[in-house]
């Protein structure tokens, strides 16, 4: 491998990315309350003299990691777009104008322009929402387990659709829309709710927040493209496809990349070559 890699320390998971022998990117993901683990693995792979570093818990992991080893930091943002823009020209997309939705704990959405890129704003209902409130509700928590069971549920005993509420005539907007998300819970008393149904559900309530104020912004900025990136959605069809549908209904264009957690750490690992 070469000695350098980028690290990006979030409130959940910090993600570590590094190119091997053969040129390509490999990725790596600790827990961020274990903050140690990075530290050995870095241990263990004495060749590593440069680290490109980001992410909201940079200082802990500069106070776990005392090392002498060469630094570089670069805000967050900043990394992130330089990471976007990495992995979409991988992909061969060519995206000048777009807004970027980051799904990671929370959601921080921005606007890039050409060279140009401004934070618009955010919400605190993100990945941490999901596995926050799948523990609390299901007993479910492991990340993984969430995914694989919320595929398996339905939303319709759950969520109160438009049609649910405009029985018989025209509604004002599509039928199949969210009306309120687990609205037919009080409607519909002393149903029971699978697992798998309660799992659905969430992962549908966090997309549809987060894609309601991502086209809002994309209006705002007349904005056809919307770049969902962060580590919720590694793996996790059940809510691409909220976010997909739902941007597309919206006359908007939603763009999923692969390795879509590492945009940050990438930058950071770029950002560190670049001062070479
Ligand atoms: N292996 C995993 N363990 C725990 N959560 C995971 C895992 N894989 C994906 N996730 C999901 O990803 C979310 C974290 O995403 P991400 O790594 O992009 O955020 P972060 O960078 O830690 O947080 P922030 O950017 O808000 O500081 C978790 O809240 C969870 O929903
Ligand atoms: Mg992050």
């Amino acid at each position: 491998m070469q000695n350098v890699v980028g690290i990006d320390a979030g409130g959940t998971l910090t993600k570590l990315v590094y190119i091997d022998d053969n040129q390509e990117l490999q990725f790596k993901i600790f827990p961020s309350n274990n903050l140690l683990l990075v530290k050995e693995w870095i241990e263990e792979n004495p060749q590593i003299e440069e680290i490109g570093l980001t992410g909201g818990r940079t200082e802990q992991l500069l106070n776990v990691l005392k090392t002498m080893k060469s630094i570089q930091y670069i805000v967050e943002f900043e990394a992130t777009i330089k990471g976007v823009r990495y992995l979409l020209e991988q992909e061969g997309l060519n995206v000048e104008k777009s807004i970027i939705t980051n799904i990671g704990t929370g959601t921080s959405i921005h606007f890039m322009d050409g060279n140009e890129h401004i934070r618009v704003g955010g919400t605190g209902v993100g990945g941490g929402t999901l596995t926050g409130l799948s523990s609390i509700m299901t007993g479910v928590s492991e990340f993984n387990e969430i995914i694989e069971k919320s595929l398996l549920g339905s939303r319709e005993s759950i969520d109160l659709f438009v049609k649910d509420i405009f029985q018989g005539m025209e509604a004002p907007i599509e039928g199949h829309l969210t009306a309120s998300n687990f609205g037919k819970v009080s409607i519909l008393k002393d149903m029971d709710h699978s697992v798998n149904d309660l799992l659905s559900t969430i992962q549908a309530l966090v997309g549809e927040v987060i894609t309601t104020l991502s086209i809002q912004y994309a209006e705002q900025k007349n904005t056809e493209h919307i770049i969902f990136i962060g580590s919720t959605l590694a793996e996790n069809n059940h809510l691409k496809n909220v976010i997909g549908n739902y941007t597309k209904l919206k006359k908007r264009n939603p763009i999923f990349l692969n390795n879509c957690g590492f945009s940050g750490a990438i930058g950071a690992l770029l950002n560190k070559m670049s001062e070479r």
